[in-house]
């Protein structure tokens, strides 16, 4: 119906689009939500809850339940995430990989990291294979910066792995039709056929774990709701090819600094903040970011901002503000009126600072320790 699709949003893989309403996006999909329940077991066994589940940055799952039923059976889980090359990494891409290396340390267990330069070379973000490899390994910099163990985490790239992941890629690929593909994805005669076959790709590391032993393992894949479509396909295909299927924790997507509806994306560089962002940079864009204040600092005193329309609000909440007394009080003091716009974003500016500074520094050291972990044919 056209007229019901004026106010509509759109979420895949490769487009995001409008305001999302994630309390449908979830009926959508026909994903579970992440309740209070699950996350007081999640504090029972971990003995904390990282700020990104306890306030619902990750608010969706498939099967996560389960996964902890089996962690405490004495079954551990490997986790699975990913990263499509591209040259800027942003703030919003590190969501999964924070909670990923949280789970990690909770968990101790397994992850392995996919990087699907093939992805980007196929979906024409890269002209060449090699720049895609090139972009991938200062990628892998910025991933091993997030502090995974390097005991316990493989990171590999498509092109370099795929000796081992064709066999089962090609095992997924044989239960996926082109309907099901342009069901999901919307697919057509245009899209060429590297498109068509890379959902198999993305599969393949949920099982990677069960061959590796030699019997079934469960799959925990912490990721952004956006990646759901490929892991839905996967799902159908695990118990065909007698593995379990993969479980995943959703996250909603970081806002774009010129407000919900705005796109974060790479090609618009003022609505995102990159992790080689300089502080002069950094300032400029969160200075020009669109907030929930009101037109007028008087105004904004009588009569209080939004902190839920704020994408600077969004950006404490998402992850720049651990501490959940000091978040509460930045909402509190914002409804009130007691705090207005341009302090609260040089507080943030100043916190992005620190926080890309420390990245920068531990991305230095990563560069001497590529090789403990990476797997590649
Ligand atoms: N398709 C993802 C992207 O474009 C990359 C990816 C591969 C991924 N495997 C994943 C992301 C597993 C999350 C979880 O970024």
């Amino acid at each position: 119906m056209p007229g019901e699709m004026a106010d509509e949003f759109i979420v895949t893989p490769w487009e995001v689009k409008g305001v999302i309403d994630y309390d449908k996006l979830v009926e959508r999909f026909g994903t579970q939500r992440i309740d209070e329940t699950m996350i007081e077991r999640v504090r029972r066994i971990a003995g904390e809850v990282h700020p990104m589940l306890a306030r619902g940055i990750f608010y969706s799952h498939r099967d996560f339940n389960w996964i902890l039923d089996e962690y405490e059976k004495g079954n551990k889980f490997a986790l699975y995430t990913g990263r499509g090359p591209s040259s800027g990494v942003h703030v919003g891409h590190m969501l999964p990989w924070i909670l990923t290396k949280w789970l990690q340390d909770k968990f101790h267990v397994k992850l392995y990291f996919q990087i699907t330069d093939d992805e980007k070379y196929l979906f024409k973000d890269f002209d060449s294979l090699d720049d895609a490899k090139k972009i991938a390994y200062d990628n892998i910099l910025d991933i091993i910066a997030t502090g995974f163990d390097p005991k316990l985490t493989k990171i590999f790239l498509d092109t370099e792995y795929i000796g081992h992941l064709y066999p089962v890629a090609i095992r997924v690929s044989k239960h996926v039709t082109f309907s099901i593909t342009r069901a999901v994805f919307g697919f057509g005669h245009s899209n060429n056929v590297g498109e068509i076959f890379y959902t198999s790709i993305q599969a393949v590391p949920c099982f990677l774990e069960s061959i590796e032993q030699g019997s079934n393992v469960p799959c925990l894949i912490p990721c952004g709701i956006d990646q759901d479509p490929h892991f839905r396909i996967a799902r159908d295909a695990a118990p065909l090819l007698g593995y379990y299927k993969p479980a995943l924790l959703h996250s909603k997507l970081l806002p774009g600094l010129r407000g919900f509806g705005e796109k974060m994306s790479s090609s618009q560089p003022e609505t995102v903040i990159f992790l080689s962002d300089g502080e002069k940079q950094v300032r400029h864009k969160i200075s020009n970011a669109l907030t929930g204040g009101r037109p007028t600092v008087e105004e904004h005193r009588r009569l209080g901002g939004n902190p839920d329309i704020c994408v600077v609000y969004a950006n404490y909440q998402f992850i720049f503000e651990p501490d959940e007394n000091h978040l509460k009080s930045v909402y509190d003091t914002c409804r009130s009126g007691a705090r207005i716009c341009g302090d609260c974003k040089v507080e943030l500016a100043d916190k992005i600072v620190d926080y890309l500074r420390k990245h920068e520094e531990r991305k230095e050291k990563a560069r001497d320790h590529v090789d403990e972990f990476m797997l590649r044919d």
